[in-house]
């Protein structure tokens, strides 16, 4: 019954995907120490052409984004470069990738970009150390101002369209996970009075801001957004948020966006204010193309489409463990285990 997840799907005018099968968006800390990708990178990527679509790992818009180290970028001509050359592999074996857009707010480290602070909605830390750097502590971030705010909405633009010079075929605005967008979504850490925060529609102006500005500029058919209305990450949920994704998500419908992805690790979590999983809370609000992912198998996941939960199955820590996943899965080889000792090589 696995045949539901190979059939081709059309999801606009612009995009028809081989299979329901995406490679979910997955930071690797592997682009050189100018934020480009390197050949191992490319490589990597082209391994994973078969699937129908390869959301790329979560690229940065801009150097003040950044959080951890080498995680790589889409601000200067090399970085252009380099992606194209992933691109370009992608597509001579068949497939299709989307650059996901990602700012991390609050999450980022002046130690990263040489700067003095970080960016946020409000002046909340996040408690604790960096991963993989644990001798650094997360600072205070400086609230942004409403210059700032229009700064940011204008890099993400030009972010989208140096995505589409790279040769990606549309992008994923990561508005999930506690990073920059998703902080302007929850009340742990937008505590501003202004036109971006206190109530829901000022809450989602940011983000919409954001949508509206990259669907614009790129098309809405090459837009696609993902978002984690349970803070679960870096980020702490309140039951007030679910009124702010109550508002968002009819907001995003409207819009026409190539898809809506969940931002989960495991869709079993379920969240109280929520009353239930993430995915399932996503699917109730919004009637468009819905992308489920989080400890799913190719079963699972391909019983949760046909019973309708969602319409494309994203696939993560077992695309890490097997590039050749969907060829697996078709022919019924047994996969290779996920193990967090494979984040230290690309295979
Ligand atoms: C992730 N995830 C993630 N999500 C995202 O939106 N952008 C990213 O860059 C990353 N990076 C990342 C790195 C690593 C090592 C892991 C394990 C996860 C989350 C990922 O896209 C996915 O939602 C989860 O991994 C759950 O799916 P699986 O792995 O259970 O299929």
């Amino acid at each position: 019954m696995l045949d539901t997840l190979f059939h081709p799907v059309v999801l606009n005018d612009t995009l028809t995907l081989n299979n329901r099968i995406i490679m979910a968006p997955l930071t690797r800390c592997m682009a050189d120490d100018n934020l480009v990708p390197t050949q191992a990178m490319v490589d990597y990527y082209a391994r994973r052409a078969d699937t129908g679509l390869i959301v790329s790992e979560a690229i940065l818009i801009r150097a003040d984004g950044q959080g951890y180290p080498h995680t790589p970028g889409l601000f200067t001509p090399e970085q252009i470069n380099g992606w194209h050359k992933v691109t370009d592999a992608v597509h001579n074996k068949g497939g299709k990738i989307f650059a996901q857009l990602w700012h991390t707010g609050r999450v980022a480290h002046p130690f990263f970009f040489n700067g003095e602070y970080v960016l946020a909605p409000s002046a909340i830390a996040l408690e604790g150390t960096l991963p993989r750097m644990r001798e650094l502590t997360y600072t205070v971030p400086k609230p942004a101002t409403k210059t700032e705010i229009e700064q940011l909405i204008a890099d993400f633009s030009q972010a989208a369209a140096n995505a589409i010079d790279a040769g990606f075929d549309g992008v994923e605005i990561h508005g999930a996970n506690g990073y920059l967008i998703d902080q302007f979504l929850h009340f742990s850490t937008n505590e501003r009075d202004d036109e971006f925060g206190g109530t829901p529609e000022n809450m989602a102006r940011f983000p919409l801001a954001v949508i509206d500005t990259i669907s614009q500029r790129i098309g809405r058919d090459r837009t696609g957004l993902r978002l984690s209305p349970g803070g679960y990450f870096n980020i702490e949920g309140d039951s007030r948020d679910r009124a702010v994704f109550d508002y968002l998500l009819p907001e995003v419908e409207k819009r026409c966006l190539a898809y809506l992805h969940v931002g989960i690790f495991d869709d079993s979590m379920n969240f109280e204010y929520l009353d239930g999983s993430a995915s399932h809370y996503m699917r109730t609000h919004y009637k468009g193309t819905l992308i489920g992912v989080g400890c799913y198998t190719p079963q699972t996941g391909s019983d949760a489409i046909e019973a309708g939960k969602f319409d494309l199955l994203a696939i993560g820590r077992p695309l890490i463990a097997n590039p050749d996943y969907v060829n697996k899965v078709q022919s019924g080889q047994a996969l290779t285990p996920y193990d967090d000792t494979m984040l230290v090589q690309l295979i």
